[in-house]
């Protein structure tokens, strides 16, 4: 017996190498006036940046053009919708990483809306947003967020009343998004690393999640063997290993559509907290939290074997198990030690590098929500996880 569930719309989806030159045809479904948002490096270093421009310049589009050059804040987003609302854009574009499509999303949400994003934020702002928006255009350039094919756009802010909160609505999920493996091949290393533990975070927490489906099951374990297969190779041969960025780039489309319709777990719950009172990257909180937060989780349903959190559990450990093992639990013991070593080899960074240390664990753990995650993990579980990361 399969329990109901709800699907919501998917924006167009353009996947494949090349499909970037798309872009000034489908813009001119919308019209020729065009906010053009890139990150500060992203679009240079995928070398395809000015390949862009000029071919929008070419079809007749009018280009407005804005760097975003930082996780979105709420008046980066107010000074941007400031620069623009009386100036008849047809369409946002955003070509870059996460950080570059919520700034995309959430600028073309608010040009038609008066006031300032931080009055529409869930959890802070008080008012519904209506849901009117100009037309929205996304190019990733990572294989991370999934945020192309999300309906939020996450806007931080970071400090010690720091928050991280997203704009949201059903309207707001992208007209197109356009993947193109080849936009990936020069994304930096490190990068590559944190926006693909990102990716892994998303699926394997949407998989086992609570509110998970059998279509966001399908997928998000379709986006694990990906990951399983791809991950290590695109950071090792990212450079010229097209398959390598075509798979985490269908990895991370995957994980965008299962978290908005199967939600997140605990890993995201920390990173609220971690990502509003320090400047530390998303994916690096990700790639952190996942080993700890995940061999307390198997610990804490290892004798329900008939939890459904703990059946999926042991299928993706045996997708990621390098050897055959008699036993679901040497699997399961298996992809803890596979997960610490995935964090190790990616090289992800120590929190402690983003000035967190001991002081702040109690505050974090404090401010930290479960999400959909399928278990409880205790204060003490919560705090030696991130304890193990400084
Ligand atoms: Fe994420």
């Amino acid at each position: 017996m399969i329990d109901s569930f709800h699907f919501s719309s998917l924006p167009e989806i353009r996947f494949g190498k090349g499909k970037r030159n798309d872009l000034p045809q489908v813009v001119k479904i919308y019209g020729r006036n065009v906010l053009l948002l890139t990150g500060s490096s992203s679009i240079h270093y995928s070398g395809h940046g000015d390949e862009i421009m000029s071919a929008l310049k070419g079809a007749g589009i009018n280009l407005s053009h804005e760097v975003i050059a930082h996780e979105p804040s709420p008046s980066m987003v107010d000074e941007i919708v400031e620069t623009y609302r009386a100036s008849d854009i047809d369409v946002v574009v955003a070509v870059g990483g996460g950080s570059v499509m919520d700034a995309g999303k959430a600028v073309s949400a608010m040009i038609p809306v008066e006031g300032s994003i931080r009055m529409y934020l869930e959890g802070l702002g008080e008012k519904e947003h209506p849901g009117d928006k100009i037309p929205f255009i996304a190019l990733p350039t990572t294989s991370g967020t999934g945020s192309e094919m999300t309906k939020n756009a996450v806007i931080s802010e970071v400090g010690d009343h720091g928050f991280k909160k997203s704009l949201r609505h059903n309207n707001f999920i992208p007209e197109i998004a356009i993947i193109d493996p080849e936009m990936m091949l020069s994304c930096p290393t490190k990068l590559t690393a944190t926006a693909g533990m990102d990716a892994f975070t998303q699926l394997l927490e949407s998989y086992v999640s609570r509110q998970a489906n059998p279509m966001t099951d399908a997928l998000a374990l379709q986006g694990l063997k990906n990951i399983k297969k791809y991950l290590l190779r695109a950071f090792l041969e990212g450079e010229n290993n097209i398959e390598a960025r075509s798979g985490m780039a269908l990895a991370a489309m995957f994980s965008g559509i299962t978290l908005s319709h199967a939600g997140l777990g605990l890993v995201h719950g920390f990173a609220s907290p971690l990502g509003g009172y320090f400047h530390i990257p998303h994916g690096v909180v990700c790639g952190s939290m996942m080993a700890p937060v995940f061999a307390h989780t198997i610990d804490n349903l290892i004798d329900q074997p008939d939890n459904p959190a703990m059946q999926k559990l042991v299928i993706v450990s045996k997708v990621f198990a390098d050897f055959k093992y008699k036993k679901d639990l040497e699997y399961l013991q298996s992809f803890k030690e596979k997960l610490l070593h995935i964090t190790s080899l990616l090289e992800v960074p120590r929190l402690s590098e983003y000035g967190f240390g001991e002081e702040s664990i109690p505050k974090i753990v404090e401010n930290t929500s479960h999400k959909s995650h399928p278990v409880k993990l205790t204060t003490e579980q919560m705090e030696a996880s991130l304890r193990s990361r400084i």
